[in-house]
């Protein structure tokens, strides 16, 4: 039988290159974010697949729009969240930070709640978050982000042990992407870029493994760790010492 998949910021990057692999599977997917002009080409590209519903995930009602696609659908097996935001605020203004923490936490938290509830009423379910390396370490351009980061990937962990401890047969994946050719992937010191292709084809196949944290692409993996283990005073200078990125907005 074929998955229902839920993607949340499937408008693009990453998060569209994997509704095109799981609609290409077969798979019946619901999409959400705010730019519903970008959801209606997906729902154009492979009609009878798409379930599209356009949100903000900021919104103090997403919970209830995430339980309204889960009816759309009939059911979900995979939520995905790929949905979030950077935002480089060297000023460090109010509402660049606020505007952050309110997608990649609170809506992010909003998400994984009406997810959990709907999984623990079905008996089953998957639920798949995507991080980054920000999580690793705190950053002098995008502090927000970087925190949101951290927070997202202990959550995620968090409730892995809490569905290991309690049998309740929910799955949870950490998707750890570098730097991957998107809108959020602009910067001038960046390597190692994936493209979303590649970026999607790797998450995918962890999602299919029920992996519990997967670095995307795999050699991520060092840089992660490599910034956890440096001492503050070269974290400082090499890693946030020169560090200038470009803003989307
Ligand atoms: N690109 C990188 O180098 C990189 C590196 C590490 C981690 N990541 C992570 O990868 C994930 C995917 O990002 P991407 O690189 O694919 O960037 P992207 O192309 O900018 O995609 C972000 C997606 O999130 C959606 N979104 C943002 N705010 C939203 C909101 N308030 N409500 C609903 N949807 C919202 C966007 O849709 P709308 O604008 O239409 O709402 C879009 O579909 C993110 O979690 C990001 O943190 C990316």
């Amino acid at each position: 039988m074929s998955k229902k998949v839920i993607i949340i910021g499937a408008s693009s990057g990453l998060g569209r290159r994997l509704a095109e692999l799981y609609a290409e599977e077969d798979c019946m997917i619901g999409v959400m974010s705010r730019r519903g002009n970008l959801l209606k080409e997906l729902e154009l590209q492979y009609p009878g697949k798409i379930f599209i519903q356009q949100a903000d995930i900021a919104n103090e009602n997403i919970g209830l729009q995430i339980k309204q696609l889960i009816k759309s659908l009939n059911g979900v097996d995979i939520i995905i969240i790929a949905a979030s935001v950077i935002k480089f605020n060297n000023i460090l203004a109010e509402k660049p930070e606020t505007e952050t923490t309110d997608i990649n936490v609170r809506g992010f938290t909003k998400i994984i709640s009406a997810a959990w509830e709907h999984f623990l009423e079905t008996g089953h379910g998957h639920i798949v978050g995507i991080t980054s390396i920000a999580a690793a370490r705190g950053n002098k351009a995008a502090p927000a982000y970087h925190a949101s980061k951290a927070f997202q990937s202990i959550y995620l962990e968090s409730l892995r042990v809490k569905s290991k401890y309690e049998r309740n047969n929910i799955s949870i994946t950490e998707l750890i992407p570098g730097y991957i050719d998107t809108a959020m992937g602009k910067g001038d010191r960046l390597f190692w870029v994936a493209s979303p292709d590649k970026a999607a084809r790797e998450s995918k196949k962890a999602i299919d493994k029920k992996k519990a944290r997967a670095f995307i692409t795999k050699r991520w993996w060092l840089v992660y760790h490599l910034q956890r283990l440096l001492p503050i005073f070269i974290y400082d200078s090499v890693v946030n010492g020169s560090w200038k990125l470009k803003s989307k907005n």
